[in-house]
């Protein structure tokens, strides 16, 4: 209590003092001392919180990046360190937002981190970046690996099927997973859990047929003498290769959005980080591993969807079984991400960080009905011009500017309030580690190939502070906003979620 004390003095002005008496242990019931309404019940235990961290994690990535991660680095023994160079940052990265979730108990990640320490304006910036062009690529991106896999059995050929295809399938998957999220919670988080389990099948399938060709001997790709020749020595090129990897480790932040969720959080969010990240970083070595055992480094530049290629080359009559395992995989991955990403513009909107109607709930259905068909049009949007690498540049250079920024909210934090409690304290360089990467990522690539897409991506994030000085700060509202809401209300069956009882 104490500590409480001291810290909340030094946060006037902040509201995290409501969420702080809660962070016991066990099964506390949070009572939102707004409206006297029951918010949120902990309830995720240390098993649910890795299953929730490797689940988010594996989707899409491990299926397609292989590739790009190869292509930059131009050996197998270099991009096998980079898949375990980027494992190793992720579970930094994860330790220190373990210490700012202990220290700062709210969910909502990022937001909450950088709304805390560094005020309204940035973490509506945050908002924004995330709700306008994170997630959306996010969903983009994984609809595209799905569409990659669903269309490959068709197009036989090294050459792969024809990107408008490849297009018109991924928008199908963006329209199915939306009437999922619209139609009820319980579809949405039950297609969720089903398709969890396909994700951890094809990993475990290529794993072991990959034994299988270590133990027959097949390991000429593999040789550590000669799998480091031909690494490229241009230090912008592994910018790009470590954005392809992480993006198959992306995720590795979201147990620190339901923190307020979470049985004993002080033991169980660093223990599920660290029990979750070097697991699917092991994983996803293993795979890569395997894809070498049968694939020679050409081949598998050449080939559209590397798990296929795999799976035609050793499992016969079965091969079918690896493109349906990886399309249910990235459906799920994309599901799941629409399921956040959704919530999060949902939330935005309730803070008054994004236009009313998107924080309004269906009537009937319960769900956020506007904040789920406003991500989907956006990530369609974005899959039509652009292809699955542009995407994943956007989507790197965003995430890891905002990873950079609140990672520089912890040390700030340290010196700001140097004596609060702090039940995480992870030794300080591991957030400068990871700041130091952040500005890497964020710079390397526009070095490298000083594309327009890093000056629009960032020309949009700032483009939020127009936004935001009269929309936000002074709360200016346009006249016909006002209609608009009406009718998209009427339309869509939606109000304020506070008159909609579930
Ligand atoms: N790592 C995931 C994949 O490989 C993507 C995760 C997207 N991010 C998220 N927060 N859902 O598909």
């Amino acid at each position: 209590m104490e500590t409480r004390e001291r810290r909340t003095n030094k946060t006037s002005g902040s509201n995290s003092e409501k969420h702080e008496e809660t962070m016991g242990n066990g099964d506390v019931t949070e009572p939102d001392n707004k409206q006297g309404k029951v918010a949120m019940k902990r309830q995720v235990s240390l098993l649910s919180g890795i299953a929730l961290i490797v689940g988010t994690m594996i989707g899409s990535g491990i299926f397609v990046s292989p590739k790009g991660v190869l292509r930059q680095t131009e050996s197998v023994g270099m991009s096998l360190v980079i898949w375990f160079l980027c494992g190793v940052l992720s579970t930094i990265g994860a330790l220190c937002y373990a210490e700012l979730g202990t220290l700062i108990p709210k969910s909502g990640g990022e937001y909450s981190y950088i709304l805390d320490t560094f005020g309204s304006p940035l973490a509506f910036l945050f908002a924004w970046v995330s709700t306008l062009l994170v997630r959306p690529s996010s969903v983009a991106i994984i609809s595209l690996s799905f569409a990659e896999y669903v269309a490959a059995p068709f197009f036989g050929g090294e050459c792969g099927p024809p990107d408008n295809i490849i297009k018109m399938f991924a928008a199908v998957c963006v329209i199915l997973i939306v009437v999922i999220n619209c139609a009820s919670v319980k579809l949405a988080t039950g297609v969720q859990n089903v398709f969890t389990v396909a994700k951890l099948l094809a990993l475990v399938i290529i794993i072991i047929v990959g034994f299988i060709q270590l133990a027959q001997g097949n390991t000429q790709y593999l040789d550590p003498k000669t799998s480091f020749q031909g690494s490229t020595a241009n230090v912008a090129a592994y910018g790009i290769a470590f954005y392809q990897g992480l993006w198959a480790y992306d995720g590795w932040n979201q147990l620190n959005y339901v923190t307020e969720e979470l049985i004993n959080p002080y033991r169980n969010l660093p223990l599920a980080i660290i029990i979750g990240i070097p697991m699917v970083t092991v994983l996803y070595l293993l795979v890569n591993i395997s894809y070498f055992t049968v694939m020679s480094p050409e081949e598998l530049l050449q080939s559209s969807a590397v798990a296929v290629t795999f799976g035609d080359r050793t499992l016969g009559v079965m091969a079918w079984i690896m493109p349906f395992f990886v399309a249910c995989s990235t459906f799920g991955a994309a599901n799941g991400t629409l399921f956040t990403g959704g919530r999060l513009a949902y939330v935005a909107a309730r803070e008054g960080h994004m236009v009313e109607v998107l924080s309004m709930v269906h009537v009937k259905r319960f769900t956020p009905f506007p904040a789920m068909i406003f991500t989907a049009i956006l990530s369609i949007a974005m899959l039509l011009p652009s292809d699955f690498d542009t995407l994943v540049n956007y989507f790197s250079f965003a995430a890891w500017m905002f990873y950079g920024i609140t990672v520089s909210a912890l040390l700030y934090l340290r010196y700001k309030w140097p004596d609060a409690h702090r039940p995480i304290k992870v030794p300080i360089v591991l957030p400068i580690i990871v700041l130091i990467a952040a500005v890497y990522l964020v710079i390397a690539p526009i070095i490298e190939e000083p594309a327009l897409e890093f000056l629009y991506a960032f020309l949009f994030i700032l483009s939020g502070l127009i936004f935001y000085l009269p929309f936000v700060f002074y709360k200016k509202e346009l006249g016909c906003m006002k209609y608009l809401t009406v009718f998209l209300q009427l339309l869509f069956q939606v109000a304020p979620s506070k008159y909609v009882a579930p």
